[in-house]
């Protein structure tokens, strides 16, 4: 719940801190701006001028709940949550602090309440510019805040306060990410590699995984972060269409090929197929630019 990150959140706007107001049914800073909670108990948290990005469609956000709900990337949220582990531990972050773990690009929620569920007492706070996202995040753990903002802005978040971040398979914002974590802290960060999905890319004519995908991942975040670690994560799935069909309408080339052309695509497949999931794992410790960075 929101009550729960309050002591994290900040005014977009001016990055006062912000706290809970009439029964926890509007957000206040202390420089005066209120922002509503949604009755599905989001919050949305953009400057006055709002959101320039509108991320996942409620047809994305159905479909990446019913491909997760089938467990297929069971590994992937494995090794997400041993990274939060590792990436707490290495800060001696004593569990007792109730740590407070960022999603950005949270989708669902499904990598964010398993990881809480795992980390005794931490908190999450679910960020995505999706609202359909917020919805899902908001009921997707009891110790998770839904916050609706866009990560290409000033994060609605305070200096210094976020212990770990994850991020998979969304945006990243280094220089944001730098300033909200505390000294120390660190990105855990899940990108696709290159044959990831494979075995589905001829069939139905799917996106490919840009080269080097993390190479250019560690140039933006060059000066700010240390890469501590990189692990190829992969296994074989065994796929039916319709978890195919799931897979495919919570991805980008959702985008791309029509519903008339999909179905027909998929109706030529066998009815299982073994697909191969592939991914890395990267963790990033923040480095410290000014002495408040230091850790203690
Ligand atoms: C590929 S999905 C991954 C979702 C989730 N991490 C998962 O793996 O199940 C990317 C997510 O990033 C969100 N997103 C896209 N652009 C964003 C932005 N500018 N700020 C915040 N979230 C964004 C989308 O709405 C979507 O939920």
């Amino acid at each position: 719940m929101l009550s729960d990150i309050i002591d994290v959140l900040a005014d977009p706007v001016d990055g006062s801190p912000l706290s809970g107001a009439d029964d926890f049914t509007r957000l206040v800073s202390e420089s005066g701006h209120s922002y509503d909670v949604a009755r599905q108990g989001y919050v949305t948290l953009a400057d006055g001028s709002g959101l320039n990005h509108h991320g996942d469609s409620m047809a994305m956000v159905l479909a990446r709940e019913t491909f997760l709900s089938g467990g297929h990337f069971a590994p992937f949220v494995e090794a997400v949550t041993a990274g939060v582990h590792e990436a707490l531990e290495d800060n001696d972050v004593p569990l007792q602090a109730r740590p407070v773990i960022l999603e950005v690009g949270a989708g669902t929620g499904y990598y964010l309440s398993h990881t809480l569920d795992d980390v005794a007492d931490s908190r999450g706070v679910g960020l995505d510019v999706s609202v359909h996202a917020a919805k899902h995040l908001a009921k997707c753990h009891p110790r998770v805040g839904s916050v609706v903002a866009d990560v290409w802005e000033r994060l609605p978040l305070r200096d210094g306060s976020v212990d770990a971040i994850t991020v998979v398979f969304a945006p990243r914002n280094a220089a944001e990410f730098h300033r909200v974590l505390t000294p120390g802290g660190q990105v855990i960060v899940l990108t696709a590699e290159q044959g990831h999905l494979d075995e589905l890319r001829e069939p139905l004519g799917i996106l490919g995984v840009q080269e080097a995908k993390v190479e250019r991942m560690m140039e933006k975040f060059d000066g700010l972060f240390d890469l501590v670690d990189a692990d190829l994560v992969e296994f074989p799935m065994t796929l039916d269409r319709d978890s195919i069909a799931a897979q495919i309408g919570m991805s980008p080339s959702a985008r791309h090929i029509g519903p008339e052309e999909l179905a027909s695509r998929l109706a030529a497949l066998p009815p299982t197929m073994t697909v191969t999931a592939r991914a890395r794992l990267t963790r990033l410790a923040k480095v410290p630019r000014s002495p408040e960075d230091s850790p203690s």
